[in-house]
């Protein structure tokens, strides 16, 4: 007993071993060195793990934004299906895209904490010429809008990893809106393309279980209150925001085409803006739809132009107890014409602003409101300083 004990410290001392000490320290010093040789091997196996995990995460996501905090911690299999994407660019074709989109959990209750966002999609050619107005819009309410951009393929944005719409852009087709003939909004209204580019906005943000209503805006849109009144009054609604009526007359019931039926009768024809905010149920809707697709791409071409009845028209059809069945983006088109007015720098004055704020009435929550309008448009690139310098005074933010 007594040897034993002692025998490590005689492995020191060389003047006192005896024969049995020394054959009970070879295995003690052996084992000492397998310790070692474990602790060093455990010790390095943990650190490279945390650097693969360090490095993996900064390889699989090189540029991502930079509001989102790297993740260190052991992601759970349900974190994969809650995180939103990132970065949002991905090679899905349009069939894989839609299918992936129309995902849908049939369990109402999430098992986790969910703060319900407001998806913001810009169709745009290219550049966004009011974006510093939204980016004051946005600043300070993060984590409750995504910003999605769709813009012509070729356009390559290069916006600063500070700016709300860094790395927002979504992949696009060769075939979106070809024919460039417009001067600030995008061309190719009333083409089945211009649908297919909403769809593919609608889908890719379906891709963020955490966005549950969605807004589409284009490159001449401007926000007329505060994200605080806007997030609220898109939240508390009980109706999507798109318009819908049944209008006699060529413009209206002339566009529809018996060829049709029996999807689409013609007291089911609707017309109304492209401009829409819809629900997470009527973004799948509409992102899964293959009843209406085939017979809009076939038998409303122009002057059916598809993008001011296809939605309306099938979200009537399959949920007109959802729909509000007017829009939300206020538009001028007083002055007649096939384009609604644009305004520029100086028609920015306080009169105009009043005339969109004052004098409307119409039906929100089955109440009649003063508040009719979240968003307004179109807007020239001259109107931004004006827009910038009384951006508090008119719409106070
Ligand atoms: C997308 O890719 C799949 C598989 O390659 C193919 O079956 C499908 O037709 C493609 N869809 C489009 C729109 O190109
Ligand atoms: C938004 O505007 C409303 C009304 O003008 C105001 O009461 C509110 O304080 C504003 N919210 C923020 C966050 O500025
Ligand atoms: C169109 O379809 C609706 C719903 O099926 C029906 O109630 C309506 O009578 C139809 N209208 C015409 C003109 O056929
Ligand atoms: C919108 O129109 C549909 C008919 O297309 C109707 O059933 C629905 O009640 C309307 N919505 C509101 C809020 O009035």
């Amino acid at each position: 007993m007594q040897a034993r004990l002692v025998a490590p410290e005689e492995g020191k001392d060389p003047a006192t071993p005896t024969r049995t000490n020394q054959s009970r320290v070879l295995p003690l010093r052996i084992m000492q060195f397998l310790l070692l040789f474990l602790g060093v091997g455990i010790g390095f196996s943990i650190l490279s793990m945390y650097m693969i995990r360090y490095f993996g995460f900064q390889n699989v996501v090189p540029v991502t934004q930079t509001r989102i905090q790297p993740c260190f911690k052991e992601s759970s299999i349900l974190d994969k299906w809650i995180r939103p994407p990132s970065p949002l660019w991905h090679t899905m074709n349009d069939t894989e895209l839609f299918w992936r989109a129309s995902f849908v959990p049939r369990i109402k209750e999430y098992p986790f904490k969910r703060t319900p966002k407001i998806a913001f999609m810009f169709l745009t050619r290219g550049p966004l010429p009011l974006a510093p107005l939204w980016e004051r819009f946005f600043k300070g309410h993060e984590g409750l809008y995504s910003i999605y951009m769709h813009t012509l393929p070729s356009y390559e944005a290069d916006y600063p990893p500070s700016s709300v719409f860094y790395q927002r852009q979504i992949p696009s087709q060769p075939g979106d809106y070809e024919n460039l003939d417009f001067v600030i909004e995008v061309a190719e209204w009333g083409m089945m393309s211009m649908c297919d580019a909403e769809r593919r906005l609608l889908a890719n943000a379906l891709l963020d279980i955490s966005n549950e209503w969605f807004v589409l805006l284009s490159e001449a849109c401007i926000p007329l209150h505060n994200f605080s009144i806007v997030y609220r009054y898109i939240s508390k609604s009980r109706f999507g925001f798109i318009g819908a009526f049944d209008e006699p007359g060529p413009y209206g019931r002339g566009r529809y085409n018996e060829k049709m039926v029996p999807e689409v009768n013609i007291t089911q024809w609707r017309k109304g803006s492209q401009w829409f905010e819809i629900n997470r149920k009527l973004a799948v809707d509409i992102v899964k739809d293959d009843i209406f697709y085939p017979k809009f791409k076939e038998f409303c071409r122009p002057a059916c132009y598809v993008d001011e009845h296809y939605f309306p028209t099938m979200l009537s059809i399959q949920s007109p107890h959802l729909l509000a069945n007017r829009t939300t983006t206020w538009v001028d088109w007083s002055r007649g014409g096939a384009h609604p007015a644009t305004f520029g720098k100086a028609d920015i004055t306080e009169q105009f602003f009043k005339r969109i704020f004052e004098g409307h009435t119409c039906i929100y929550n089955n109440q009649p409101s003063s508040l009719c309008f979240l968003f307004a448009r179109k807007f020239a690139p001259s109107a931004l300083d004006p827009l910038l310098e009384h951006a508090s005074e008119f719409f106070g933010f």
